[in-house]
C-alpha cells in the first residue's frame, strides 16, 4: 500500500478559455491505495478531502473510494485534470460530483488497463448506491478503456464512449448496463442521439469528435469545418487556436498547447555548439514550468519528478536540487541492528538480510552469531546460506 499525503504546489499559468482569465491551478499528487480502506472510514473521508481538496490538477490518480451517503463530495468539483487513473469504487454515495473533470490522460491505468474504472458502488442488502455520475465535462481519455460493472447508476448507458476514449490506444472496454434502478430518468430530448450523464439538458453529453466535419484533425467545437480544434488540444476548444485549447494534449506553456517545453539548451549555429536557452523550461506533469516547484527535483531531460530514479541520485546544485548519474553503484543508506526495522532483532538472519541488498552505508551495527547462520526454532529463524553474506560487499561505511 502506498498513500500519497497531500504535496501542494500552487503555480499561476496564463489560460485562456473562452476569454483570457488568469487562472490559478493547483496540482495535488493523487493517491495509489488501490481498493484498501485507510483507516476507519471518516479516516479515509479526510484523507480524500486532505489529498483533493482544491486541486485542479491530479499529478498521479485519482481514487474515489469507501464513500457513504452522508459525505459532502463538493470537493471533487475542483478536480479538472488527472494524469494518472481515476478509480471510482465501493462508494455508496447517491451522486459523485465530477462535473468539471476535462481529461484523463491515463498515464497509469488500473489492472493495467484502465482509465476509468466504476466499480461495486452498490451495496445489495441495503440497496444503497451510486445513481449520478456527473462526469459532464469529460471528453478526452488520452490512453486506457473503460470499466464498469456492480453498479445502479442511472443513464451511464447511454454515453458514446468512443467519442470520449482513443481507439488508437486499443483500450480494453467493459461498457455499462442499464440499470434497473426504477427512479432512473431517461435523458432530456434535447441531448444529442439520447446521450447523458444524468436527466436536465445540462447533462447532455458534449460530443467532440464523432460529430466533426471530415477536416478536422483530432476535435471540434461544432459539426462544421470552421469549428475544427487545433491539432495540440485535447478534450475540445472554444476556437481554432492552439490558446483555445480546453486542455492541452501534450503540454501547457503560458496558455498555449505545445507538442514540447522549450528545451533547455538551443543550437547556436555561431559557435557549433549547444548553449543554454534562456527561454527554456521543465516539464511539470503536462505543464511548462521556468523552475521545479518546491519538494521536485530536476532530471537530465529537464523534467521535474518526486525523486530521482534509475542510475542517479540527488545532488544541490547552486540551490537547485538535481539528479546526478552515480559513479558505480548508487549511494544507499539502510537501516542495521538495532535502528529503524530491526530495532529489535539480535543479529543478522535469513528473515532480514534481504534488506541490505546494494546498500552503501549502514546505519546500525551488523552483528553475526551462531543464530545467524544456523538459525533458530525457538524464534522460528530459518538457516542462512553463508553465502548471502556477499551482500555486504557493496557496503563502504557502517556507523554502528
Ligand atoms: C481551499 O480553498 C479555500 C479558499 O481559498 C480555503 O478557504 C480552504 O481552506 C482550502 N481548503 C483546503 C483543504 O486547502
Ligand atoms: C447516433 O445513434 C445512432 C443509432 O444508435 C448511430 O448509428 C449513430 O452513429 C450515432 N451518431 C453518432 C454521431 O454517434
Ligand atoms: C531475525 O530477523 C527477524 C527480522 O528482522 C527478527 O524479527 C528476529 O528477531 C531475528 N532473529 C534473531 C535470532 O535475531
Ligand atoms: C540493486 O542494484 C542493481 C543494479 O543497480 C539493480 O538492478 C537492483 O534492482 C537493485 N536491487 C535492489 C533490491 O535495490
Amino acid at each position: 500500500m502506498e498513500s500519497r499525503f497531500l504535496k501542494w504546489i500552487s503555480f499561476t499559468s496564463l489560460l485562456c478559455v473562452g476569454s483570457c482569465v488568469l487562472a490559478e491551478r493547483k496540482v495535488c499528487q493523487g493517491i495509489t491505495n488501490r481498493l484498501n480502506l485507510l483507516g476507519s472510514k471518516d479516516d479515509h473521508y479526510l484523507n480524500l478531502v486532505k489529498t483533493y481538496s482544491n486541486c485542479t490538477v491530479v499529478l498521479e490518480n485519482l481514487e474515489i473510494t469507501y464513500m457513504e451517503q452522508h459525505r459532502d463530495l463538493s470537493f471533487l468539483r475542483s478536480i479538472e485534470e488527472v494524469s494518472g487513473y481515476v478509480l471510482i469504487a465501493l462508494n455508496t454515495a447517491s451522486r459523485i460530483p465530477l462535473e468539471n473533470l476535462r481529461i484523463i490522460r491515463g498515464h497509469s491505468l488500473y489492472e493495467g488497463a484502465f482509465a476509468l474504472s466504476v466499480l461495486a458502488n452498490y451495496e445489495k442488502t441495503t440497496g444503497q448506491g451510486t445513481t449520478e455520475l456527473l462526469l459532464t465535462s469529460l471528453t478526452e481519455i488520452l490512453k486506457g478503456g473503460v470499466k464498469f460493472r456492480n453498479n445502479q447508476i442511472c443513464n451511464v448507458e447511454t454515453i458514446q464512449w468512443f467519442d470520449i476514449i482513443n481507439t488508437e490506444s486499443k483500450p480494453s472496454m467493459e461498457l455499462p448496463k442499464a440499470s434497473s434502478n426504477s427512479l432512473c430518468s431517461r435523458c432530456h430530448t434535447s441531448c444529442f442521439n439520447g446521450s447523458c450523464w444524468g436527466p436536465g439538458p445540462q447533462n447532455c453529453q458534449t460530443l467532440t469528435k464523432l460529430n466533426c466535419a471530415q477536416q478536422c484533425s483530432k476535435r471540434c467545437k461544432g459539426p462544421s469545418p470552421s469549428d475544427c480544434c487545433n491539432e495540440h488540444c485535447a478534450a475540445g476548444c472554444t476556437g481554432p487556436r492552439p490558446t483555445d485549447c480546453l486542455a492541452c494534449r501534450d503540454f501547457q506553456d503560458d496558455g498555449v498547447c505545445k507538442d514540447s517545453c522549450p528545451g533547455l539548451m538551443r543550437y547556436d549555429p555561431n559557435q557549433h555548439q549547444l548553449v543554454s536557452n534562456p527561454h527554456g523550461k521543465y516539464n511539470f506533469g503536462a505543464t511548462c514550468v521556468k523552475s521545479c516547484p518546491h519538494n521536485y527535483v530536476v532530471t537530465d531531460h529537464g523534467a521535474c519528478v518526486r525523486t530521482c530514479s534509475g542510475n542517479t541520485y540527488e545532488v544541490d546544485e547552486g540551490g537547485v536540487r538535481k539528479c546526478a548519474k552515480c559513479d558505480g553503484l548508487c549511494p544507499k543508506v539502510c537501516n542495521g541492528i538495532g535502528s529503524g526495522e530491526l530495532t529489535h532483532a539480535l543479529s543478522i538472519n535469513a528473515t532480514n538480510i534481504g534488506s541490505f541488498k546494494n546498500c552503501t552505508k549502514i546505519n546500525g551495527n551488523i552483528a553475526l552469531i551462531h543464530t545467524s547462520i544456523h538459525g533458530d526454532p525457538f524464534t522460528k529463524t530459518p538457516k542462512m546460506d553463508p553465502a548471502q553474506l556477499d551482500v555486504f560487499k557493496t557496503v563502504k561505511e557502517i556507523t554502528g
